[in-house]
């Protein structure tokens, strides 16, 4: 019986490395916003009733979940298959969850045209494909909001500081 366990525990393991480093390839590893981080995340977005919040790269659901009890429709776009499973898996056990939609997907290849609200933690050495894309496909007056790393070229409606933490930042379309 311990030895089921172990392997188990080995093939999750396994899953998690090799979905991690396809994740790295694609936009970044998997690394949470910190929860603390998660309420300034909510104070800025200012998250109203139904609107749609996408988290490019939603890792184990925080941002989603935190947003969904705002009563947003959500939905975590997520590459990394382990990280996919697990926040489908947490999506179970949260009271909005018919608000909730986990998508396993690049978000490359995700049109995302109907946000009012995006959300990433993303290296920056994507940013400017990233900003390619936001720039064709959001709808004016959508919220953007990235986590550590500014937009270069965007100017921030609003940033988010605290001391020994990352900044946090707004944009509008
Ligand atoms: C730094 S983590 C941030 C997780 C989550 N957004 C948070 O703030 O806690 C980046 C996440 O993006 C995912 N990711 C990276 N590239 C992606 C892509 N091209 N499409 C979808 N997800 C991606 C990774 O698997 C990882 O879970």
């Amino acid at each position: 019986m311990e030895s089921i366990w172990s392997w188990i525990f080995y093939l999750a393991f396994l899953l998690f490395i090799i979905t991690a480093t396809y994740a790295s390839i694609k936009g970044a590893p998997w690394f949470p916003t910190n929860k603390k981080n998660v309420k300034r995340f909510l104070e800025l977005a200012e998250i109203k009733e139904e609107e749609k919040l996408y988290d490019l790269g939603c890792g184990d659901g925080r941002i989603i979940f935190a947003s969904a009890k705002k009563g947003a429709f959500v939905e975590g776009i997520e590459v990394s298959l382990f990280m996919y499973l697990l926040t489908s898996f947490k999506k179970l056990f949260q009271k909005e969850k018919k608000n909730i939609k986990v998508s396993y997907k690049d978000m490359w290849e995700k049109n995302i045209k109907d946000a009012d609200v995006v959300y990433f933690f993303l290296m920056p050495a994507i940013y400017s494909r990233l900003k390619e894309k936001l720039e064709k496909e959001l709808k004016e007056g959508t919220k953007v909001i990235a986590y550590v790393w500014p937009i270069k070229g965007w100017e921030p409606v609003k940033i988010s500081k605290k001391e020994g933490e990352p900044n946090i930042y707004l944009y509008k379309r």
